[in-house]
């Protein structure tokens, strides 16, 4: 299955020079969304992973669904302000802007193997920031996945030494 003919390219979204990536039609069609679940969970099947993270709000979209196709547990990373319980936190860079996230302490056991999971990877100043707040609270990442990649923006190399696998790269 084609899933890049579900991206819908927006220009100049949310500011000038920007080309949003809405995985929205990808979203609403049945096929296309359980295809894109299986192809970012396909490396990791066999790797024994006991919880999927990933930050609110696309990225828990896809979290949650890869967490149930590996059998593994949810662990919410949300912006300042949203979690109830102690939490660590980091301030990071967006594509455009900046934001905090944090992590609830006791979020995973120390050495739990995590997957890092995200709709997309463009700078990576997300994903890194939460690497950083999943190696805090003493997790083990197996790896990354996304189901875009936007190749130009060079998150790879910020995410280095981690195993990235994206699905749809531009
Ligand atoms: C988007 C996207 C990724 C991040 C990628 O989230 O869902 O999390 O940007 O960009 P980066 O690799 O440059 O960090 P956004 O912050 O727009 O929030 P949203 O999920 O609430 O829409
Ligand atoms: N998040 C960061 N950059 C993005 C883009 N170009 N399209 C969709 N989501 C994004």
């Amino acid at each position: 299955m084609e899933l890049a003919r579900y991206i819908r390219d927006i220009p100049d979204w949310p500011k000038a020079g920007i080309l949003f990536r809405d995985i929205t039609p990808l979203l609403a069609n049945p096929q296309a969304l359980r295809a894109a679940v299986d192809a970012m969970c396909a490396p990791y099947k066999d790797a024994g992973i006991a919880h999927v993270a990933a930050v609110e709000a696309r990225g828990f979209i896809f979290g949650t669904a890869v967490a149930a196709r590996l059998n593994a547990g949810f662990v919410p990373i949300r912006k300042k302000g949203k979690l109830p319980f102690e939490t660590e936190s980091i301030t990071y860079d967006l594509e455009y802007g900046t934001d905090t996230l944090e992590i609830h302490r006791d979020a995973v056991p120390a050495g739990a193997k995590v997957l890092m999971v995200d709709d997309l990877l463009a700078t990576g100043g997300t994903m890194k920031a939460a690497c950083d707040l999943i190696e805090k609270v003493q997790g083990h990442i197996v790896g990354i996945t996304c189901l875009i990649e936007l190749a130009d923006l060079q998150g790879r190399p910020r995410l280095a030494p981690h195993t990235i696998h994206t699905v749809i790269s531009y």
